[in-house]
């Protein structure tokens, strides 16, 4: 099991449980994680989804393995139809994000309605040293969020950032510690499932509903650029590096 999916009331929790692995997502987990997010859009009983990782760790991204055998990033795609659930998610969706939040572990974050941070988060989205381009249409969210220049100070830089100025420009509400990290989001996932759920869906989708067919087109226009870049030898060799080191 790599996804632990646990039903509270009306609270449904979504942990990414590969710990050996820095909780990367395979594609066996982003299948779990859209039926469990489909499943949960059908579903009149839970009220809100809390996505979260270990207490010392959210996602170290894509698993890299798959990208060096990936195949055409068409709808049937594993990762293309996560993106899809997530940013249609007609829920609020809570994220609980301690220590490494690495790629999609990242941008997945723009898509979700309020995160929750531990003082240790390590953000990044090394794209362009992976020979790649930004994914789940944060090449539209993250410079309307943080402004241009930010933007690409993360997206073609790649630089990292942490929970403080992550909080600092909006990415995060509010930093909690470690310990108390899940409970907090537990604790906000709640308050939101009491209130009258009609209201908090037509709420967040008058919240999304402005950008919501541009970050569906963009997600689009970047997976075809992406499915491009990941056959370029750039690409590959950087793949071939990161796994050679992991062996050393
Ligand atoms: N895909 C596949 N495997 C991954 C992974 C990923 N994205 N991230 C980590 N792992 C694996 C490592 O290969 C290693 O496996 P092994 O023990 O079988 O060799 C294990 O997880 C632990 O990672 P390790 O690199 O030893 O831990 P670390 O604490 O030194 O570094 C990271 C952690 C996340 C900084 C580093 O693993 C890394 O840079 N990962 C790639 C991140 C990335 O580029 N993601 C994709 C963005 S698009």
């Amino acid at each position: 099991m790599t996804i632990l999916i646990e039903r509270h009331a009306k609270v449904l929790t979504l942990t990414l449980d590969r710990p050996d692995k820095k909780n990367a997502l395979s594609s066996a987990m982003y299948l779990q994680l859209t039926k469990a997010l489909y499943d949960a859009e059908h579903d009149a009983n839970v009220h809100v989804i809390v996505l979260r990782g270990q207490q010392d760790c959210f996602c170290a991204g894509n698993d890299l393995a798959d990208f060096v055998a990936a195949g055409a990033l068409n709808a049937e795609h594993p990762t293309v139809m996560f993106l899809h659930q997530l940013s249609q998610c007609s829920k609020p969706v809570v994220a609980a994000v301690a220590g490494l939040a690495i790629g999609i572990g990242t941008t997945a974050l723009l898509h979700c309605d309020l995160v929750y941070a531990a003082p240790d988060c390590r953000f990044q989205m090394p794209f362009t040293a992976l020979g790649l381009c930004p994914e789940a249409a944060s090449s539209l969210l993250l410079p309307k969020l943080i402004g241009y220049q930010k933007a690409a100070q993360y997206l073609l830089l790649g630089e990292a950032f942490n929970a403080e100025e992550a909080a600092h420009f909006g990415l995060v509400n509010q930093i909690v510690s470690n310990e108390q990290l899940f409970a907090f989001a537990a604790e906000k996932a709640m308050k939101l499932a009491a209130l009258p759920s009609e209201a908090v869906m037509q709420s967040k989708k008058l919240l999304r509903q402005p950008q919501q067919q541009l970050v569906q087109q963009v997600l689009h226009e970047e997976l075809a650029v992406f499915e491009h870049l990941l056959q370029t030898s750039d690409c590959q060799q950087a793949l071939q590096r990161f796994f050679q080191r992991s062996k050393s």
